[in-house]
């Protein structure tokens, strides 16, 4: 998989959307930043893979082309995940749960309700996929 870069990071400004938009907000003006490298061609096109970002956090970056979007891979509903070893059912915008079907908009980071799912921060840096996840979550 990818390596960690560990460093202090700052996002260019705070106040910026959409650098997360949790449900719970783990994201902090001051918390720490680390930068999870992976290679482009490790993330299937028109799909995803799961980053393990801590303990309780798995973070399901996906790819359409050079387009990157990475989420919660928690479901809301009931927690399964939305990517799994299987793959996910998803079109290219929409993944949608395979156990009861609630579907999420990967580029908006909302369910189907409207409700915000967390998103972080992912670029396309030649054939680097840079995801940036806080410390302390
Ligand atoms: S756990 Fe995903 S829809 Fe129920």
């Amino acid at each position: 998989m990818g390596n960690t870069v560990r460093g202090s990071f700052l996002p260019a400004d705070p106040n910026d959307e959409p650098i997360i938009r949790p449900r719970d907000s783990p994201w902090k003006q001051e918390a720490t930043l680390s930068v999870i490298v992976l290679k482009k061609s490790d993330i299937p096109d028109n799909g995803a893979i799961v980053v393990p970002a801590s303990a309780w956090l798995k973070i399901a970056v996906f790819r359409v082309g050079d387009r990157l979007a990475a989420i919660d891979n928690r479901c809301p509903h009931a927690g399964y995940d939305l990517w799994d070893q299987e793959g996910g059912d998803f079109n290219g915008t929409t993944i949608r749960c395979i156990w009861h079907g609630f579907k999420i908009d990967i580029w908006k980071g909302k369910g189907q309700d409207g409700t915000p799912h967390p998103t972080f921060p992912v670029t396309l840096v030649g054939d680097e996929v840079h995801l940036v996840v806080p410390d302390d979550i």
